[in-house]
């Protein structure tokens, strides 16, 4: 896959976490296929995929951790698996687990990123890793209940009202009047972006024709690295700027910060 899909622009105002399934209604063969060849398509690193399992997850999901409630009926279950001999494996696999994410949200299937309420023995039993891979994260797939459940609601506290920070704090560099439709397109649908525990921990800087993603802030780490959710915003950037027709290139950088954009034309 060489150009990101347009549809994914669109997915990217739809998506949202979801946790609760509708055991009624398995993905069916057209949606499933579908997810499988994505997987193996869109792999713009070689350290980093995503694995689509079809089975039902068995117990995978039947851990709560303080906020967030279990996930209920999951009929399959992606695998965001990276090789760790890459120093940069963790945004780009958020960068490519994002995107099959939009891929099913496309598809009008449900998903959640889930990095700590899983059990990984149980996930990785009905997985084959290869030397060096590592498993980074999890998240059900399926179609969910019509309405949102009251665990989804409250236990999240996030629920659809997909709380996020004020984006002046998180944008600096051009000021407003001086900034490219494209940009502000970019870093709102960066804004977006899911992130473990909702701790929304980068910041972008807008220059003439690019947007540097750093790490910013001191939430917690919660031993999920936070340059996986950097990974995820990168993607968000790219397709904002790709509604506006932008296209451009990375450049992955050092701490603290992790990624370049620069736009093909200003
Ligand atoms: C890397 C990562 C790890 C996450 N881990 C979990 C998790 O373990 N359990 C869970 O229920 N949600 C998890 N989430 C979902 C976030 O809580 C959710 O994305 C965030 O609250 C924003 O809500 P939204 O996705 O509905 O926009 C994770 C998200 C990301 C990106």
């Amino acid at each position: 896959m060489n150009e990101l899909p347009v549809s994914w622009c669109n997915a990217v105002t739809l998506r949202c976490s979801r946790r609760s399934y509708d055991k009624s209604r398995p993905i069916g063969k057209d949606a499933g296929e579908k997810l499988q060849r994505v997987c193996g398509e869109f792999r713009p690193f070689s350290s980093s995929r995503v694995e689509f399992v079809a089975e039902p997850p068995d117990d995978i999901f039947s851990r709560a951790l303080g906020f967030y409630g279990n996930i209920k009926n999951a009929p399959s279950f992606l695998a965001f698996i990276g090789d760790m001999s890459d120093g940069n494996v963790q945004e780009k696999m958020g960068y490519t687990g994002e995107g099959i994410i939009l891929e099913a949200t496309s598809l009008g299937l449900g998903t959640c990123w889930v990095a700590l309420t899983y059990r990984s023995k149980s996930a990785l039993s009905m997985l084959k890793l290869k030397d060096g891979e590592k498993l980074l994260a999890v998240s059900p797939v399926g179609y969910t209940m019509e309405a949102w459940t009251f665990g989804e609601n409250v236990f999240s506290a996030f629920g659809a009202n997909r709380k996020r920070k004020p984006l002046a704090g998180m944008v600096s560099g051009l000021d407003n009047s001086h900034r490219p439709l494209w940009a502000e397109k970019a870093v709102e649908a960066a804004r977006l972006a899911p992130s473990a525990t909702n701790r929304q921990p980068w910041a972008f800087h807008i220059g003439l024709a690019s947007i540097t993603v750093s790490i910013s802030g001191s939430s917690p780490q919660y031993n999920v690295s936070k340059r996986l959710d950097c990974g995820i915003a990168m993607l968000h950037i790219e397709l904002g700027a790709l509604s506006c027709g932008i296209t451009g290139k990375w450049e992955l950088l050092k701490q603290a910060q992790v990624a370049r954009f620069t736009a093909d034309r200003p």
